[in-house]
């Protein structure tokens, strides 16, 4: 039976856990030949467990706040494969507290692992993503993980909402280059609401730490209760709408936001 991802090249940054890894684990599942990129050492227990999950994955270390290891990464991509159809920039860290009490270097490192990112991951990228896009009907796909902390502020997460912002926007930007320009490359931004993942339960455990009067899973179940659907997101539910924005399906699509928040941000 065919799949709709069958033949498409695909990497996803940030991938050994959590959202990222459940994108690969979508993308695989759909018939992608999926690079799975994170910190680790490629011959760690994380990486071989990761890529155990699924059935024509492989793996390159990439650190994606740093230029020359994505240039690395595509002179791999290009000799084994020629060319990329699906970017899925992932990576991504929270901070949290106020204006006050944030040091311009914990600022500045937020906005590296969110913002430059996705910016280096796309410039790198492009001219294969162009390649695999001009071979493809509908073009190739690059979709970028916003959050809903890139829709609407929330008191104390300021420099996330910041930067979650501006890969809403740059996202937008890029779609309207590429269109203007007759590059065949899809972009579109992806916004969670709250997701099970090491990230969430690392962030609600240092709010936790700096508030004093709730713990961590009292802050996860608060979540939970202000979400309309009244539970936390599981990653593959993330991971499916990735797939299909990834695929033909969402062939008319480019320059979208897709909230994935269970109802959170309908008020
Ligand atoms: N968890 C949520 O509730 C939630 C909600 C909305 C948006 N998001 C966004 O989804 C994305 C993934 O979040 P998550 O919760 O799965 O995070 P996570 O911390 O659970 O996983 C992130 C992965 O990225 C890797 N990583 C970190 N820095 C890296 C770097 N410099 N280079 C390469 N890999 C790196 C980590 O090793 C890890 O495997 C992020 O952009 C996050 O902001 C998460």
């Amino acid at each position: 039976m065919t799949k709709r991802l069958d033949g498409r090249i695909a990497l996803v940054s940030g991938a050994l856990r959590g959202i990222g890894l459940a994108i690969a684990q979508c993308l695989d599942a759909d018939g992608a030949t999926t690079i799975v990129t994170d910190l680790d050492q490629p011959d760690s227990e994380a990486v071989a467990t990761a890529i155990g999950t699924m059935t024509n994955a492989s793996y390159i270390r990439l650190d994606a706040t740093d230029e020359d290891a994505w240039i690395a990464a595509r002179a791999q991509v290009a000799e084994t494969y020629g060319h990329l159809d699906i970017l899925v920039n992932n990576v991504g860290a929270d901070l949290t507290g106020k204006v006050q009490d944030i040091k311009l270097a914990d600022w500045r490192r937020l906005m590296t692992l969110n913002v430059d990112t996705v910016f280096l991951g796309t410039k790198t990228f492009q001219p294969l993503l162009a390649k695999g896009g001009a071979s493809t009907p509908y073009g190739s796909s690059i979709v970028n993980i916003s959050s809903i902390m890139g829709l609407v502020g929330m008191g104390e997460v300021s420099a996330y909402n910041a930067s979650k912002g501006a890969v809403r926007l740059f996202t937008k930007s890029n779609a309207l280059e590429f269109a203007d320009n007759g590059v065949p490359i899809r972009v579109n931004s992806v916004h969670p609401g709250f997701v099970e993942t090491p990230l969430l339960h690392k962030g609600m455990k240092s709010w936790a730490e700096r508030d004093g009067t709730l713990t961590a899973q009292q802050l996860i179940d608060a979540m939970a209760q202000t979400t309309p659907i009244k539970r936390l997101a599981q990653p593959i539910e993330i991971g499916k709408v990735v797939a299909f924005l990834a695929s033909d399906d969402a062939s008319y699509m480019t320059g979208s936001e897709v909230v994935v928040d269970g109802g959170w941000t309908a008020r």
